[in-house]
């Protein structure tokens, strides 16, 4: 029960969702939480502060400069919460906490906060999917102060549909209860790779694959989240590195296997689990051009030679010992049925305690995911959710094993 006597600031902005933090509010108290609301000026043009007072039985404070209040009132409330949701977030306080803004009760109160900062934007996907958002959304991540839960795809008010929706109140809250929770992961040494391997025909060419890196870097995440010590391996790709975690960047799945290596030592003690979510790529050219090959030589011969298995090569090394815990994904073409069957072979031939096996087309490249998690005696499915929720039901299931 993470919210049970815990004190939350609810902050509420000025999006048309901004009815939907009544029941945000409502959830918390339910919860046992006590809810210290304030609102935007815009946020009442969409809601009054009288709901908020009438549910939380606390001020909704609207005003920094309010005369009536003896004090730092941006002070005081993030004194008193343990944590801080803004529910919804607006297009235009994403961009205002990116820029550590002060300005008004709101932006000044996240920049006070003592303890998590759960914000949920809401906005048209248009706005949401401008690069302006995405860079803001971007360097909240770097900055690691503020976390999002959603937007989700679903209609939003003007009738369309898209990324924009605000995330059900529900999971909001229970996002901020999993943030609040005890780190289950604390101390634990994880390696995890991500991406995808870029493999050198000649100077300019790669073989490659269209592996996003967003999975592996969900894990990493959540992960150190969770208290983790995470050393993130990533194949070629932009995202920013999660706040608290050591990034490694290899281009190819040799140095891919190298930094694996080197991160989990010969004798595979320098880690507690190791998740391999990265693409590598199973074949490479079998030689690298030192010139860029011409367009009038002809058509080339690339001939093509296996690339190492890697976490097959690490389970191999473990043999029957019970640590370090290992952790493979199957990322694979065809029905359900045949995913996960593909999964469970890849579970006995590469000796791993947990096989994630997800469809190519559910996976690649997007936000969502939609995985089955494969043991030696169960599988789970976890419904489509976003990476980071995935992220955090695969650790639930890591965890579990490492308690073992
Ligand atoms: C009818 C209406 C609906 C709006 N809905 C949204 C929305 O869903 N998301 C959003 O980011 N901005 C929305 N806006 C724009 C914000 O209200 C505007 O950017 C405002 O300055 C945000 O202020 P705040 O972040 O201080 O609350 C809407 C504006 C209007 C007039």
């Amino acid at each position: 029960m993470p919210l049970r006597d815990k004190t939350v600031a609810l902050a509420v902005t000025g999006s048309i969702a901004a009815y939907k933090a009544v029941e945000v509010a409502r959830l918390l108290l339910g919860a046992g939480a006590r809810v210290l609301p304030l609102l935007t000026s815009s946020a009442t043009r969409f809601v009054g502060p009288v709901v908020f007072s009438g549910i939380t039985g606390e001020p909704a404070h609207v005003d920094m400069w309010d005369p009536s209040f003896a004090g730092e009132l941006h002070v005081s409330l993030s004194a008193r919460a343990d944590a801080m949701l803004v529910v919804p977030a607006t297009c235009d306080v994403l961009a205002r906490l990116a820029q550590g803004r002060a300005d008004d009760l709101v932006t000044a109160t996240a920049l006070c906060a003592r303890g998590p900062v759960l914000a949920a934007p809401a906005m048209h996907p248009r706005m949401w999917a401008h690069p302006a958002t995405q860079r803001n959304v971007e360097e909240l991540a770097r900055q690691g102060r503020v976390s999002l839960v959603g937007p989700v795809f679903g209609p939003v008010a003007s009738g369309e549909e898209g990324v924009g929706r605000m995330a059900d109140p529900a999971d909001i809250v229970a996002e901020l209860a999993r943030l609040l929770a005890p780190s289950d992961l604390a101390g634990v040494r994880l390696v995890v790779t991500a991406g995808p391997t870029h493999e050198p025909i000649d100077p300019v060419r790669f073989v490659g694959n269209r592996s996003s890196g967003k999975m592996g870097f969900a894990i990493a995440a959540a992960a150190r989240a969770r208290g983790a010590d995470v050393t993130l391996v990533a194949g070629p790709t932009a995202l920013a590195t999660p706040s608290g975690v050591t990034r490694v960047d290899v281009e190819t799945a040799l140095e891919m296997q190298a930094a694996v290596d080197a991160a989990m030592g010969a004798d595979l003690a320098g880690a507690d689990a190791l998740v391999m979510a990265a693409a590598v790529a199973d074949f490479r050219p079998a030689s690298r051009a030192q010139g860029k090959i011409k367009k009038g030589g002809g058509v080339p011969e690339v001939p093509l030679v296996a690339n190492p298995d890697i976490i097959a090569g690490v389970g191999a090394r473990r043999g029957g010992a019970p640590a370090p815990a290992l952790v493979a994904f199957a990322l694979e073409t065809g029905s359900d049925e045949e995913i996960v069957a593909y999964a469970r072979g890849k579970l006995a031939a590469k000796k791993v305690d947990l096989v994630i096996a997800n469809a190519a087309g559910d996976s690649l490249g997007r936000d969502d995911n939609r995985v089955v998690l494969v043991t030696a005696d169960a599988q789970t499915a976890v419904p489509r959710a976003d990476k980071r929720r995935v992220a955090d039901a695969i650790l639930d299931a890591l965890a579990r094993r490492l308690r073992r």
